[in-house]
């Protein structure tokens, strides 16, 4: 892999493009060896332990989102991408299926924006869990249904609803910032040194087994001094950090349940892509202990508990999927949107290329269809 990456930074070639297609690549399967796992054991050389502030963020705040302490939080950063950190999930045993819970049931409601909005009537999309939920949790489940809208759901836009088309954000397109999502995000940004830091608008990706994440910059932001924050639930997943550059080779690592990523600084606008789902590997505790709710008194603690029932359908659907959120503050302080829009959207080569959810990694829209991010 080192001497096919040399070659083609040699050659100038779209180094980044050849790893996503190694890496989503079936038949023969890739090869692992080579992708970082935070989980185990990561390799000294490009792994070091990150710098958190213990003190910018008390126990009982952190609790009230369902995070552990932040000494105790496994935060990494990796050599050669200054301002990325890798925190190891960070969250409290039983907590991560709150936030499922939020990403399946609640986040998807109006007036929240997703991607079924755009081909279906308001009505039709009123209520994906109510329609779902029953589906998910009855026996036969899976075995050659249609598909619920759940199941289609692809991503959700909260805050500032990001246009896929004009790759922007607008100031008349905005929805409340849901507060519960706002305080998770405020605390791991101040426990790595983003005080102050304003949640203004999310993008919700919702993938299947057969789903990826196209080759992209998140550039649309107006600030980029501010950090970018996701956070993993469910199925595990390749993430492809590269460079500014399509021929800078890109790091492969490996994303589980309840990890959280912060890209920022130097880090705030590589190259990153999705190749790949992967189920929870067998023995990884995160699925089978931490995606249980906690007792109902151990919940009530920090956050609003998740019923029987809820959970019987969350549990159903990350089985197979992958939940991430990533939390953008869009504008500096004191800034806004310029009044008239960018009539340069003249866009860099890196936005022209970046895509969502597509098979091709070339193609640079995302899909609002089953069919354009599932083999
Ligand atoms: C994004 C993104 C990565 C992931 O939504 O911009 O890069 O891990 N998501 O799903
Ligand atoms: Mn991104």
């Amino acid at each position: 892999m080192a001497k096919m990456a040399a070659y083609m930074v040699e050659s100038g070639e779209d180094v980044f493009r050849k790893m996503f297609k190694f890496y989503k690549r079936r038949d023969p399967p890739p090869d692992l060896r080579g992708v970082v796992d935070f989980s185990s054991e990561p390799p000294a050389d490009k792994v070091a332990p990150a710098h958190l502030d213990a003190a910018a963020v008390s126990d009982e705040e952190a609790a009230r989102v369902g995070l552990r302490p932040v000494r105790d939080w496994r935060a990494f950063s990796l050599q050669g991408f200054p301002g990325f950190i890798f925190i190891s999930n960070p969250f409290l045993r039983g907590s991560q299926p709150f936030w499922v819970r939020q990403c399946l049931k609640t986040y998807p409601q109006k007036p929240n924006v997703c991607n079924l909005d755009l081909h279906m009537s308001a009505c039709d999309t009123q209520d994906i869990w109510a329609k779902s939920a029953p589906v998910l949790r009855s026996p036969s489940s899976g075995r050659n249904q249609p598909k619920t809208l759940l199941e289609k759901l692809h991503w959700v836009t909260l805050g500032y609803h990001y246009n896929w088309d004009t790759k922007t954000y607008s100031a008349d397109n905005h929805t409340p910032f849901p507060a519960d999502l706002h305080s998770l995000s405020a605390r791991v940004a101040s426990a790595c040194g983003f005080p102050g830091f304003r949640s203004e608008a999310a993008i919700l990706n919702y993938y299947r087994p057969d789903s990826s994440l196209g080759i992209h910059v998140d550039e649309s932001e107006l600030d980029h001094t501010r950090p970018l924050l996701s956070f993993s639930f469910g199925q595990s997943a390749i993430f492809l950090l590269g460079g500014t550059r399509r021929q800078d080779p890109p790091t492969a690592m490996l994303v589980h349940s309840g990890d959280v990523m912060v890209m920022s600084g130097q880090s705030r606008l590589l190259y990153h892509a999705v190749p790949r789902i992967l189920p929870t590997p067998r023995g990884h505790g995160a699925l089978l202990e931490d995606l249980r709710p906690a007792s109902p008194q151990q919940a009530a603690a920090m956050l609003e508990p998740v019923s029987e029932e809820d959970w019987m359908a969350c549990s159903v659907y990350i089985q197979k999927s992958r939940l991430n959120m990533t939390v953008r503050q869009v504008l500096g302080a004191g800034q806004s949107f310029p009044v008239a829009p960018p009539s340069s959207v003249t866009r860099t080569d890196k936005s022209e290329i970046g895509g969502y959810h597509d098979e091709d990694p070339g193609k640079r829209k995302r899909s609002d269809s089953d069919s354009a991010n599932e083999t």
